[in-house]
C-alpha cells in the first residue's frame, strides 16, 4: 500500500468516482456508507443468530442484520431492479423500481471469522438491470469489495482497472474512503498461496499442484475468509484456491456472490481465475446459489494450473 498522502492530497473515493456514470457512482458511494454504518454496530451484534442460511450454513447476527442493513439501504435508493444475497433464498425484486442495476451482495464473507477477530468483510456484484440474476460474470459491470481488518479498505472495478481505499479521516471530515492504490497490479512473481484443509479429499492433481507451489517456497497464508486471502493474493502476488473436493465436486464458494465478484477484481488487476478449466466469468450459471471450485493467482500460475489438470485429467464436470 502507497505512503499516506498529506491530508490535503488525498483523492476521496467521492472525487474518484466521478470518473463514473453517475448513478453507478451513487450506487458504489452508497454500499460504502453503509459499510461504515455495519463496522460501527458489530461490536454489539456478536454471536449466533439460531438460523440457517439456505446454503445450510449457521448465520451470525450480524449476517442477518448486514443483510437488512443493505436490502433497505438500497432499495431505498431506487437504483435497484433485483437484489440477490448469500444470505437470502430467493432474489428481491423491487416492484416499482425501474433502478438501473441489479446487484449481488455477499453481506459479510468470512462471518465465522468474526468471533476470533479474523478479517471479513463485503463482496459486491453490480450488472446492469437488464442482466437478470443469476448472471455470468462475464456481465459484470462492476465489482467491490470491503475489507474489515486492522484498516478498512474498500477496493472497486468498472471495469477500468482496479483502485484500492482506506478508511481515514480528511481535515475535519471523519469516515472517508481516500485513494491509496489506483490501477493495482498483482505482483509478479508471486510470494503467497492459500488452500483450505482436508488435503486428503483433494483432487490428486491439485494435490500434485501445490506440491509444486511448495517446492518453489511460496508462503502458506490461510485466513478462512475469500476476501481476506484473496486481498493478500492481490497485494502479494500467488495462487487461492477453493477447490473441487472428491466428496464436494462443485467446492464451496459460490458463484454470484463470491466468485464472480473477486475473479472480475482479480482479473481487472492483470490476474486469472479459473473453475479448473476456463475463467470463472464464463460459466453459464445454472441457479443463484450455486458453488463453482475457485482457482485465482498470477497468470502463470493458473495457466501452469490447468495445463497440468488436462494432463492428469479426462474432461469431467469443470475441467
Ligand atoms: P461466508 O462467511 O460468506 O459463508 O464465507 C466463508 C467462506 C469464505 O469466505 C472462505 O474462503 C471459506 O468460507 C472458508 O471455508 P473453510 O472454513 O472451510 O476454510
Ligand atoms: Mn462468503
Ligand atoms: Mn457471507
Amino acid at each position: 500500500m502507497s505512503e499516506m498522502s498529506e491530508m490535503s492530497e488525498v483523492i476521496t473515493l467521492h472525487e474518484h468516482l466521478r470518473e463514473l456514470d453517475e448513478e453507478l457512482a451513487t450506487l458504489i458511494s452508497r454500499i460504502c456508507e453503509l459499510s461504515i454504518l455495519i463496522r460501527r454496530e458489530l461490536p454489539h451484534r456478536l454471536g449466533k443468530a439460531g438460523t440457517v442460511n439456505i446454503s445450510g450454513e449457521q448465520q451470525t447476527k450480524i449476517d442477518v442484520w448486514a443483510n437488512d442493513v443493505f436490502i433497505d439501504g438500497l432499495l431505498s435508493t431506487g437504483l435497484i431492479h433485483q437484489l440477490a444475497s448469500e444470505e437470502s433464498e430467493d432474489i428481491v425484486e423491487y416492484e416499482e423500481g425501474t433502478g438501473a442495476f441489479n446487484i449481488t451482495l455477499d453481506p459479510l464473507d468470512g462471518s465465522s471469522n468474526i468471533e476470533s477477530n479474523n478479517l471479513f468483510g463485503v463482496i459486491c456484484g453490480i450488472y446492469d438491470a437488464s442482466t437478470p440474476l443469476p448472471a455470468r460474470g462475464r456481465k459484470l459491470k462492476a465489482a467491490l469489495t470491503i475489507l474489515y481488518g486492522p484498516l478498512t479498505t474498500m477496493m472497486y472495478t468498472a471495469k477500468r482497472g482496479v483502485h484500492e481505499f482506506v478508511k481515514g479521516r480528511k481535515h475535519n471530515l471523519e469516515d472517508v474512503y481516500y485513494l491509496v492504490n489506483e490501477h493495482l497490479q498483482i505482483p509478479s512473481p508471486g510470494k503467497v498461496y492459500g488452500v483450505p484443509s482436508n488435503r486428503e479429499m483433494w483432487l490428486p492433481e491439485f494435490r500434485h499442484f501445490i506440491a509444486l507451489l511448495e517446492r518453489e517456497h511460496y508462503g502458506l497464508r490461510y485466513g478462512g475468509s475469500f476476501i481476506g486471502d484473496t486481498n493478500q493474493v492481490l497485494h502479494k502476488g500467488g495462487f487461492f484456491a477453493y477447490p473441487a473436493y472428491l466428496d464436494r465436486p462443485h467446492g464451496k464458494l459460490r458463484l454470484q456472490f463470491e466468485c464472480n465478484p473477486m475473479s472480475l477484481i482479480v482479473e481487472e488487476a492483470g490476474g486469472k481465475s479459473s473453475v479448473g478449466m476456463g475463467s470463472v466469468l464464463d460459466v453459464e450459471p445454472t441457479s443463484l446459489h450455486q458453488r463453482v471450485p475457485l482457482y485465482i493467482g498470477n497468470v502463470e500460475l493458473i495457466d501452469q494450473m490447468e495445463t497440468l489438470f488436462a494432463k492428469c485429467r479426462d474432461a469431467r464436470l469443470y475441467y
